[in-house]
């Protein structure tokens, strides 16, 4: 089966791509390095040509509101459009979990992305995650002031990259939904916690402090806007599995 992978060189991309190659599928990893531009158009119809399941884990270069807002626009309406074309039978995309519960100028856009898709008239499957225990160092120095990080204790269930891959490629090749799938890591535990163990795992010394009122990426969180309410398909890798695989890695 021919399944192309939009955003395919990117960190979840670059692991779902080497996962289903592995399963013997023809995959394009499509990016603009790749000459494959879902905002220019840009090889986008050549590299759909033949592709029966379209992946789609791009992500803006720019996380401002606006421009954010724009590129998962722009982005959903290019692909949607060349997927039609090519009558695409299932279209996968990454969301977030929380992103209708928590306002912040990226969940805004992700959230058009989503729309987008549900319109679209092709058959989809969003799978919402929360956030990757890869992204615990940004979400830090989203938060600091000087030596001090300010977290919320709000619940907090981070997923690794390698078990989000493992599942969108199995969603992928699964029939499409119609709706969204959410995942999640295998441990819960307050935010902040999980930043003050991260960084002392990396030698960080910024010290996390508690903070009911710290906001996430400029949104108000609350006990569980960011973990799923319902079910979750969970990953297996903890976090002290994760912090001995990245650290064999580096
Ligand atoms: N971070 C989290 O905790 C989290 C949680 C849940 C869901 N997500 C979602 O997961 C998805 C993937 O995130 P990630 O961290 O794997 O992304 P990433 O590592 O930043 O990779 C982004 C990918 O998008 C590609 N790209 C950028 N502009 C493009 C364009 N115009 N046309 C085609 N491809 C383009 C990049 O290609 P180049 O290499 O050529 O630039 C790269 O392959 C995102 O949609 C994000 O919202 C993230």
């Amino acid at each position: 089966m021919k399944i192309l992978v939009i955003g395919g060189t990117g960190l979840i991309g670059s692991k779902t791509v080497a996962i289903l190659r592995h399963g013997g599928h023809e995959v394009v990893a499509a990016s603009p390095k790749s000459g494959v531009n879902t905002i220019t158009g840009e090889g986008l119809k050549e590299a759909m040509a033949g592709a029966q399941v379209v992946i789609d884990l791009a992500n803006s270069p720019s996380f401002e509101d606006t421009a954010v807002l724009e590129f998962f626009k722009t982005s959903g309406r290019n692909l949607h459009a060349a997927e039609a074309a090519a009558s695409v039978r299932h279209q996968v995309a990454l969301s977030i979990v929380g992103i209708d519960r928590t306002d912040n100028g990226y969940f805004r856009a992700k959230v058009v992305q989503e729309k987008l898709i549900e319109t679209s008239g092709i058959p989809y499957t969003i799978i919402r995650s929360t956030q990757f225990l890869e992204f615990l160092g940004g979400i830090a120095d989203s938060s600091a002031d000087g030596n001090i990080v300010r977290i919320s204790p709000c619940l907090f269930q981070p997923i690794a990259a390698d078990d989000v891959a493992a599942i969108v490629a199995d969603v992928a090749l699964a029939a499409p939904r119609n709706g969204i799938v959410e995942i999640a890591g295998p441990e819960r535990a307050p935010f902040n916690e999980i930043v003050a163990r991260y960084l002392k795992a990396v030698g960080d010394p910024r010290k996390v402090v508690s903070d009911a009122e710290a906001r996430y990426f400029g949104g108000r969180v609350e006990e569980r806007s960011l973990v799923p309410l319902g079910e979750a398909r969970l990953g297996r890798i903890g976090f002290d599995e994760w912090l001995r695989r990245s650290q064999a890695r580096a």
